[in-house]
Parts: C-alpha cells; sequence; structure tokens
C-alpha cells in the first residue's frame, strides 16, 4: 500500500522536535505541504525533509488559545485549504502525587495537553473541515489507560483526550478524529526514563527496544490517509507490545 498525501494542507502542534517533528516531516515526504508549530521553532528544524517540500513554521505556545485561528487563517492563506490537524504538543511541568500538585502546574497541564486540543481543533473546524471533511489526530499516551506512578496530573490530560477523541469523533463526522496513545519514545520528554531505565525497560517490552519518534509517525500517516477512511473515535496504542506484557 503506497501512501500519498499529495494535495493535502497538515498543521502539526508541537513540531520542533521528537515525534512532532518525525509526524511534519513524514507527511512532507508522502507530499503533504506542512504548517509546523512550537514555542520555539525556526527553519533549521528542516534540515532532513526532503527537497522543494512545502513547509512553513510558526512560534506561539498552542496554550494562547487565541493565537490558533491566526494560525489557521495564516495556513490556508498560505497553502490554499486544511484538511489534517495533529494536537501533538504537551508539557508536564509536574512529577509526584496527585495530591501534591499546585494550582499553576495544575492549570498548565490542562492549558495546554487538553484546552489547547479542543480550541486548535474548534478553530480548523470553523475555518476549514466544516465545510471540507478532513482528519485530527489527537497524540494522548498509554498513561492515559491506566493508573500510576507520579504522572497522575498529566495522565489525566490524556485520558481526557481519549474521550474527546470519542465525543468529537460523533460530533464532527465526516471529519475523522482518531488518536495515538504511544508507549515509551526516545524524546526530549522522556530523556530522563530513557536515559536511566532505557536498556532495562527495552529488555521488557516484546518488540525489545523503545519507540522511535518515526514509528508513530508512521502511525500517524496511515491514520491521516484515505487508506484509513473508514476509521474515526478510536485511539490505537503503538507501544513495542508493551502493554501486553509476558516478554521478561
Ligand atoms: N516520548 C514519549 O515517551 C511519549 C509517550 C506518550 C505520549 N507522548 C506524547 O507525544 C507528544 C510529543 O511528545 P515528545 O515525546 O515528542 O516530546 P518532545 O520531544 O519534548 O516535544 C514536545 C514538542 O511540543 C512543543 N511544545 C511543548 N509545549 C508547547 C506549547 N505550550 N506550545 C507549543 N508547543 C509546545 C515542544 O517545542 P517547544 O519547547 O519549542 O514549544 C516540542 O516541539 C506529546 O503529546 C506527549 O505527551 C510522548
Amino acid at each position: 500500500m503506497q501512501i500519498s498525501l499529495n494535495g493535502r494542507v497538515a498543521l502539526v502542534t508541537g513540531a520542533s522536535r521528537g515525534i512532532g517533528l518525525a509526524i511534519a516531516r513524514q507527511f512532507a515526504e508522502s507530499g503533504a505541504k506542512v504548517m509546523m508549530v512550537s514555542r520555539k521553532i525556526d527553519e533549521s528544524v528542516l534540515v532532513d525533509f526532503p527537497e522543494g517540500a512545502q513547509v512553513a513554521v510558526r512560534a506561539v505556545n498552542v496554550g494562547d488559545l487565541g493565537v490558533a485561528r491566526e494560525v489557521v487563517a495564516e495556513t490556508i492563506a498560505r497553502f490554499g485549504r486544511l484538511d489534517i490537524l495533529v494536537n501533538n504538543a504537551a508539557t508536564n511541568p509536574y512529577y509526584g502525587a496527585t495530591m501534591g500538585v499546585d494550582e499553576s502546574r495544575y492549570d498548565k497541564t490542562m492549558q495546554v495537553n487538553l484546552k489547547a486540543p479542543v480550541f486548535w481543533t474548534q478553530a480548523v473546524w470553523d475555518s476549514a473541515m466544516k465545510d471540507s471533511p478532513g482528519v485530527v489526530v489527537n497524540i494522548s499516551s498509554v498513561g492515559g489507560l491506566r493508573a500510576g506512578g507520579g504522572l497522575g496530573v498529566y495522565n489525566v490530560t490524556k485520558a481526557a483526550l481519549i474521550h474527546l477523541t470519542r465525543q468529537l469523533a460523533g460530533e464532527l463526522g465526516p471529519t475523522r478524529v482518531v488518536g495515538i496513545a504511544p508507549g515509551l519514545v526516545k524524546t526530549d520528554f522522556a530523556g530522563y526514563l530513557v536515559e536511566n531505565f532505557g536498556e532495562q525497560i527495552a529488555k521488557t517490552v516484546p518488540t525489545k527496544r523503545l519507540g522511535e519518534p518515526e514509528d508513530i509517525a508512521n502511525l500517524a500517516t496511515f491514520l491521516v490517509s484515505d487508506a484509513a477512511s473508514w476509521i474515526t473515535g478510536e485511539t490505537y496504542v503503538i507501544d513495542g507490545g508493551a502493554g501486553v506484557g509476558g516478554a521478561g
């Protein structure tokens, strides 16, 4: 199956590194035009993109909700349309018992990880997908599926995103809304775990390795393509088999 995103225009948040950068690059390699958003981003991130790729970068904080409509308008003005939104940007300013969190870090986590996906989707819906159905991808986490560890507040946002994906699939259809719930992927976000426990954890995963950003980009590219045109409302776990256990 050859996947082509020719003629499609995508907006990817959190695209300066890690999973978001890999998704943006693979979309561009598949023929899409891409608007890439992060707080700090410039054209140096485009170094591995295909020559002639039609890509733009914009430095914004997705938590500044008002800016969503500006970026959507800019994307449509530049590329003529908007077919795909990837809500990928996320933050985790607090690690520890949920009862120990202070209000400001709680609010920041909710703002970036949950509120931003709602209002960025609303901006894209109002300006583009209401009249021309597209695809929204929400990047969740396996942490949104089960309790545990010191990531309780972050995981609440990821669990809510899984439900938001179901809810919006019903409301926005035929625009498709899909989710991806990665396990441990080698990015800055998971840097501490990967550096200190990565090898140990990899041994317990059936595929015997941690995730690479490209693993997640492969799934995202499939999900936004026409090959996935009957898929909506679901969130797909991609974790090298970690969740099924049984591998030592
Ligand atoms: N890595 C994992 O093991 C793992 C596992 C499960 C789920 N995830 C999810 O995967 C997604 C991507 O994470 P990652 O691992 O690729 O992390 P990463 O390498 O730290 O990248 C995060 C990206 O989000 C951007 N970002 C952060 N806060 C932002 C804000 N307020 N506004 C705009 N952009 C913002 C960052 O750029 P700036 O700093 O320039 O803003 C960066 O581009 C997240 O939703 C994360 O929850 C990751």
